[in-house]
């Protein structure tokens, strides 16, 4: 189909995929992100060879078009990532959070540390949180040894600590990349060889993640527009997700994560979201230029 054969998208059809998008997923595409949303839309109809963007919306809402309606979010999802991705605010989690966090489940004899990385994208960000939990939690059992015997080699996790680390996305191509572990040069340029060292493997030309550090980590699709979210955690990083929702769509966001955290749990969003507005049920926490969100708890 050339260009000039393309059918047109009429402001009727636009809005019903704008809606739909928005019903499934949360995305919300206004004004500045129109023409975004337009031109993902013709790449897919022009695939499924289809003459017109109504005839598509009835694919995506039938029984057998399932599968295009996941094709189309994983093509409108921005999957920009880094390792160490806001290091202020990394900082605050590894001295301050965990800390916080090991004191108190060490008081209670929990030894459990479940944190949620809801949009993980290709990986580098719950990898990244695996790493600095790895460390610190190591720092920590140094200070404060537990009467029980280390085995040696020493695990990653010393005994009887546990540690889940949850990452979700959306889009089914991410998750697999990420999965999978391996990163090029370019994706390595925030890893320093400190960690490079302990935690990566350098097969050929690309670094994959360390069988032990891969194992804390567990991926799974999770569309955050859903009831139906991971329960219990500690703590939650849903950092640079939230940007592409609108209010109301991000208050319901925040209302869930709040019941998805246990008492006292933390909750880091991106550098440029905030809770503000949004929500009187956290606190925000600070440190240099950090900020984290902490569940206020209601007194009885
Ligand atoms: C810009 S990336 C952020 C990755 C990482 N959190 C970070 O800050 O580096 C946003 C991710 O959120 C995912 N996402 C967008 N909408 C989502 C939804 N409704 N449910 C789950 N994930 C979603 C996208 O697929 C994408 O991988």
């Amino acid at each position: 189909m050339n260009p000039s054969e393309m059918p047109v998208l009429t402001d009727a059809e636009l809005k019903l995929l704008q809606a739909l998008v928005y019903q499934e997923c949360g995305m919300h595409f206004d004004g500045r992100r129109t023409h975004f949303l337009q031109d993902r839309l013709q790449r897919r109809l022009k695939e499924c060879q289809l003459d017109s963007f109504y005839s598509y919306y009835r694919l995506l809402i039938s029984e057998h078009g399932k599968q295009e309606l996941s094709r189309l979010l994983e093509n409108l999802t921005v999957n920009e990532t880094s390792f160490f991705r806001n290091k202020a605010q990394l900082e605050l989690f590894q001295r301050e959070v965990l800390e916080d966090l090991f004191h108190r489940k060490q008081a209670r004899r929990d030894y459990s540390v479940r944190i949620w990385s809801a949009g993980c994208s290709t990986g580098q960000e719950p990898y990244t949180i695996a790493m600095l939990v790895a460390d610190s939690l190591a720092y920590y059992y140094m200070r404060n040894p537990l009467p029980f015997d280390t085995p040696l080699p020493k695990p990653l996790i010393p005994a009887p600590w546990r540690v889940e680390i949850l990452a979700s996305d959306i889009n089914y191509s991410v998750l697999r990349a990420a999965q999978e572990g391996s990163y090029n040069e370019h994706q390595m340029s925030m890893v320093d060889y400190t960690y490079r060292l302990r935690y990566f493997d350098k097969v050929g030309d690309r670094y994959a993640v360390k069988k032990g550090l891969k194992e804390l980590v567990h991926f799974d699709f999770h569309n955050l527009k859903t009831e139906y979210l991971p329960q219990r955690n500690d703590v939650i990083f849903c950092r640079n997700v939230m940007m592409y929702f609108d209010e109301a769509e991000q208050k319901r966001l925040v209302e869930k994560f709040y019941r998805c955290l246990n008492a006292h749990g933390f909750l880091f969003v991106g550098h440029a979201e905030s809770l503000l507005g949004l929500t009187e049920r956290f606190q925000m926490v600070h440190q240099n230029s950090g900020t984290a969100y902490q569940r206020v708890e209601v007194k009885m």
